[in-house]
């Protein structure tokens, strides 16, 4: 038997403590004979046999003899009776039979291994879940945020995107206006011209008081017409700006008393100036005009009286507004606590004719004129409003890189003279236009020659003497920059005066020196800007000049 039990792998212990070591071990399963288990300690047994883990029923195959000692063994297993897996196997028996019951037990016991280790397994994916379910939520916690971010920042670029073309249509849709108005503008400064010229023709040679009146009240609204126009070009970007660098403070404190008397009793003036202001650069002129189209507005806004702010400030580039080119700029803004606008008449405030006064109120002019003197000077305007909340308009100027120089307010014109024996050539190509300047010069005693364009300008300069050349700008074929160019070329020292109705910047830059009279004119004006060219014209040809 003993044999036997070798050849299978199983070994004896001699005692209690041999078995639980042989236990420890790893044993799969254990033979206890029925005589080992009387007067025993099982404690220590009992003690391994609780302390097993959940998967675990260790196998007890006890030998006992057949009747009353198998029932004394089975007492004698005592509390094991309850928690271990015993099998009782009656004596004698076979070898071959305890061999298969030991085998059969090791397969249940290799059975509990499996359990364990599958146990184990899924212990450990359950970990590697848990870990990952971990990382899981961090991840798309993580992914979660940067969707959000990258979702504002779409968002944003959306609203900016959105802003910047309605910015450019805007941009567009004045730009095309502006150059409409300006060619009316040309073409109205061209008639006023002449209905000016003709009604100062009547008056000289009408003696009726009564006509003379009505001729007056005639040329009034000749000039109105004409600052209509000045107002249209200066939208549309065509009228001649003179920048310069300005003391913009200085010219909110000199122009004070004029908006002074324009607001009324109601309407409360205050200015907020920037002390240590940098000069700007800007035609001050235009800037004194914009200052008094911005008071207007606002008085008209605060119909129950109310507050206007003038104020300057310094704006360096990094807080410039962003479509603006980088350089530093000199903010004016001039704010009222009116009525505000709502955001559809805030969306046109700058379209030209655009207003929302009674007829004969207002010609929508305004802040036309604003914005375009805003751009042309290099900056831009912004408007702040709502309804109830009162306007702020903000302009940004070009910061000037040399100190403001003194404004001389108002040039005096040389007083008209008799004329005398100096030759004239007058060149437009506008018949009614060219006719009163003739006759206006002819009056004052000049000899007068006509020319309707730029090639018989030539011509005539070939063949006679002419001391000033009268000169329109704008003409079909050769224009009136390009006729006096040529024409100095041959006579270097040839006076000229242009006129025109229409001055852009970029066509007049080549003749700053020649003087320019805008149409329409009135003849005095004519007369003296003919007197000082000619008065120039011999200063500079005396021997010491
Ligand atoms: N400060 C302001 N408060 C409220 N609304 C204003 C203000 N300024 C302008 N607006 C609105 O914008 C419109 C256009 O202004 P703009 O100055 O171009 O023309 P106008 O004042 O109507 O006429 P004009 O200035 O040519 O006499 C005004 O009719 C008015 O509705
Ligand atoms: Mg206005």
């Amino acid at each position: 038997m003993q044999a036997a039990l070798s050849q299978a792998g199983i070994v004896a212990c001699a005692d209690l403590g041999e078995l639980c070591a042989a236990l420890d071990a790893g044993a799969a399963t254990a033979v206890i004979t029925g005589e080992a288990l009387a007067d025993t300690d099982l404690r220590r047994l009992e003690v391994w046999i609780a302390d097993q883990p959940s998967w675990s029923d260790f196998p007890f195959l006890v030998l006992v003899d057949h009747g009353n000692a198998s029932v004394q063994a089975w007492q004698n297993l005592g509390p094991l009776k309850a928690h271990a897996n015993v099998t009782l196997l009656e004596r004698p028996v076979h070898a071959a039979t305890l061999v298969s019951a030991v085998r059969s037990a090791g397969r249940a016991r290799r059975r509990q291994y499996e359990v364990q280790d599958t146990l184990a397994a899924l212990a450990d994916s359950e970990q590697r879940y848990k870990v990952l379910a971990s990382n899981l939520e961090g991840l798309v916690a993580e992914r979660t945020h940067s969707l959000a971010e990258a979702n504002g920042r779409l968002t944003k670029e959306i609203a900016d995107r959105e802003r910047a073309e309605a910015a450019l249509l805007q941009a567009q849709k004045l730009e095309s206006v502006g150059q409409l108005t300006s060619g009316i503008a040309h073409d109205f400064n061209n008639l006023l011209t002449a209905v000016l010229g003709n009604i100062e023709i009547a008056r000289r040679r009408v003696g009726d008081e009564g006509a003379d009146r009505a001729l007056i009240a005639a040329c009034k609204a000749v000039e109105r017409g004409a600052r209509l126009t000045s107002q249209l070009l200066a939208f549309s970007r065509k009228q001649r700006l003179a920048a310069r660098p300005t003391d913009v403070n200085r010219l909110v404190t000199s122009a004070g008393d004029m908006l002074f008397r324009t607001m009324g009793t109601t309407i409360q003036i205050e200015t907020q100036l920037d002390p240590v202001l940098w000069p700007a650069m800007v035609d001050p002129t235009q800037l004194e005009l914009v200052l008094l189209n911005l008071a207007i507005n606002g008085r008209d806004a605060m119909k129950d009286g109310g507050c206007l702010t003038i104020r300057t400030a310094n704006v360096p580039a990094a807080g410039r507004p962003a479509d603006l080119p980088d350089g530093d700029y000199v903010l004016v803004s001039v704010a009222d606590t009116g009525a505000g606008m709502s955001d559809d008449v805030r969306a046109k405030a700058f379209e030209p004719f655009f207003t929302t006064k009674e007829i004969g109120k207002g010609s929508g002019l305004g802040l036309s004129m604003v914005h375009g003197v805003a751009v042309q000077s290099g900056g831009n305007v912004y408007l702040q409003s709502a309804p109830g909340r009162g306007t702020t308009v903000t302009l940004y100027l070009p910061r000037s890189a040399t100190e403001a120089v003194a404004i001389e307010l108002q040039t005096t014109d040389a007083p008209p003279s008799n004329g005398g024996p100096a030759t004239i050539l007058v060149v437009d190509d506008d018949a009614d236009v060219r006719d009163i300047a003739v006759n206006g010069l002819r009056d004052c005693g000049y000899q007068v020659l006509e020319a309707e364009n730029g090639y018989a300008a030539l011509e005539r300069l070939a063949r006679d003497r002419i001391d000033l050349v009268l000169m329109d700008v704008a003409m079909p074929g050769m224009n009136g920059i390009e006729t006096i160019r040529r024409a100095r070329e041959l006579h270097p020292r040839l006076a000229a005066i242009f006129m025109s109705g229409y001055a852009d910047t970029t066509v007049f830059a080549p003749i700053v020196d020649d003087p320019l009279l805008q149409k329409p004119y009135r003849l005095d004006k004519l007369a003296s800007a003919v007197t000082s060219a000619l008065q120039a014209r011999e200063a500079s040809s005396r021997p010491d000049h």
